[in-house]
């Protein structure tokens, strides 16, 4: 905008909000960008906690966004994102989205970067198909999880970035996820469904006070990538939409997770880390790990499940503080032969469960592989898995751990564990080729955890001391503060 614009603009501004409502309303049709103006310097400036903050800001209306619901932002997003990347090395840029409904295709972040969506801001996925490109698989999967070969682009994509921040208000992203859901039912989809938000190759992610509904399929997918806080995010998707995961750290190292609400038709969250052969090849594992403060409800599946994709490795995933309720499973490892890699040093502690088929659950038969290419001597190694201070309620089997004949899950500790299960003829635990120990578990455990004397439970399967770098990590407060 012009320097003579831009004057007359903040002196029309200014009349405006000194106008007396009744004015702006009485104006008739004038009177709708009136308004429009009015709500747009009242948000215009605010304050929000953030990894880092920024020296330039602009606001989506800059770059001819309009929030009506019908209009197509695509390309107002990208400019946004391609304009504001000029700032990456003077102290980045931050987006502001307003109150509104914001139809738009995929866009691609930048670096040193922060989206913020207001609390009535909400992004509408476009069910245009032809709005979203067609990305290569991810390498350490092979292939897509839908179908063969490549994947349409997420809603919100980024590669190869440093310091990106998602955020708002607790603003909304709507994935409008039933039409990809019906399409992948019906196996009319060419390529593998669209996440909301993925991030790869990069370093220093926020994603925080956001909603996030009815994604296509994942909701959040940082991969590859390390230092990465997902905070005070909710996430509804039907129960029984498919694949609607809500996060799932993939081949990520110093990762947090806490205050998540998430209500979907998958795991809550799905710690993965690549796919048989190809995740082998990659060799990326998923390691510094701490999810905490999470509220799940998943009636067909789990609270927290590592794999199945798990090739790369998974270890030190820390747990803590988690609510379930009529959910499927409260920790599931899921595996397969073939994975090959590992899931080791696993800390839980402090689950509150209610309403469930297995509280806990290991799977050495998943199967589900990538082709038929994979080495069946590739045997996963799970090892070091500890539970303690468990609480559940109306549980159908108290554990359901199965490991693989030949290669035992070895390592097992549980402990100060009660279980109170529903009236069924079950038996409250399945154990077959796995090894470890309990203490102050009841309903009383199998023959092949054997119970260490009640007073043990108070220094086994202790969860670490030391947190994890991201714990750390303090959010500054940032402030945003800009005229359009
Ligand atoms: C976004 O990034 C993907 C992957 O790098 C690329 O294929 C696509 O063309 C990019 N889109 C835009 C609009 O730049
Ligand atoms: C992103 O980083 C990966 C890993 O370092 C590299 O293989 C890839 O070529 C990079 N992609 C782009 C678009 O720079
Ligand atoms: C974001 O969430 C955090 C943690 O729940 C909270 O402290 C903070 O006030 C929220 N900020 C905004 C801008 O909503
Ligand atoms: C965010 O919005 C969702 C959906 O309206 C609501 O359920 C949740 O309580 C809100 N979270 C906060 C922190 O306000
Ligand atoms: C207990 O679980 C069963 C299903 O497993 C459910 O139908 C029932 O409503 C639950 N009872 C309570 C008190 O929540
Ligand atoms: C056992 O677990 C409960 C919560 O389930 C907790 O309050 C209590 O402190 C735990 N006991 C020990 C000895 O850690």
């Amino acid at each position: 905008m012009g320097r003579l614009w831009r004057m007359i603009w903040v002196v029309v501004m200014v009349i405006v909000m000194v106008a007396p409502s009744s004015w702006v309303s009485w104006n008739g049709g004038g009177g709708v960008e009136c308004r429009k103006t009015v709500r747009m310097l009242e948000s215009a400036s605010f304050d929000y906690p953030a990894m880092s903050c920024r020296s330039h800001s602009a606001s989506i209306l800059d770059y001819g966004g309009v929030g009506d619901g019908k209009t197509l932002n695509t390309k107002a997003f990208q400019d946004a994102v391609n304009d504001l990347s000029q700032y990456a090395s003077q102290g980045g840029a931050q987006l502001f989205v307003p109150s509104g409904r914001w139809l738009t295709g995929p866009f691609n972040l930048t670096s040193f970067f922060s989206l913020f969506l207001h609390k009535d801001a909400v992004l509408v996925a476009s069910q245009d198909i032809n709005e979203w490109s067609v990305i290569d698989p991810l390498p350490s999967y092979g292939r897509g999880r839908d179908a063969v070969g490549g994947r349409y682009i997420s809603l919100i994509f980024g590669t190869n970035l440093t310091d990106v921040v998602i955020t708002g208000d607790n603003g909304t992203i709507d994935g409008q996820g039933a039409l990809w859901w019906q399409k992948f039912h019906g196996k009319k989809l060419k390529y593998t469904r669209p996440y909301l938000i993925e991030i790869m190759y990069s370093e220093n992610i926020q994603i925080s006070n956001l909603t996030l509904l009815n994604s296509p399929s994942w909701n959040v997918h940082p991969v590859y990538s390390s230092n990465i806080i997902i905070q005070a995010i909710t996430i509804i998707a039907p129960v029984t939409s498919p694949n609607t995961d809500g996060i799932n750290p993939d081949s990520c190292t110093n990762t947090r997770i806490e205050d998540c609400y998430i209500v979907s038709g998958d795991d809550c969250v799905a710690v993965k880390s690549g796919w048989d052969e190809y995740g082998i090849a990659f060799a990326m594992p998923t390691k510094q790990l701490i999810i905490r403060r999470l509220t799940c409800i998943s009636p067909y599946s789990a609270t927290v499940a590592l794999g199945s994709e798990m090739s790369g490795g998974i270890e030190d995933v820390r747990i803590e503080d988690v609510y379930a309720l009529n959910t499927e499973s409260g920790i599931r490892i899921k595996t397969a032969v073939g994975r090959g890699g590992y899931v080791r040093n696993v800390y839980v502690k402090g689950m509150t469960l209610h309403t469930m088929k297995w509280a806990f659950w290991m799977t050495g038969n998943y199967g589900s592989h990538a082709d038929t290419h994979y080495d069946p001597n590739a045997l996963p190694v799970i090892q070091g898995i500890n539970y303690r201070d468990v609480v559940a309620v109306n549980v159908t089997t108290a554990a359901r751990l199965e490991g693989i004949s030949g290669d035992p899950f070895t390592g097992i500790c549980i402990s100060n564990v009660t279980i109170s299960m529903r009236k069924t003829k079950k038996a409250p635990w399945t154990c077959t080729d796995i090894e470890g120990i309990t203490s102050g578990v009841s309903p009383t455990p199998c023959a092949l955890l054997p119970d260490q004397g009640p007073d043990k439970a108070v220094d086994i399967c202790n969860f670490p001391q030391e947190s994890l770098p991201i714990e750390n990590l303090q959010l500054q407060t940032c402030s945003y503060s800009h005229l359009t």
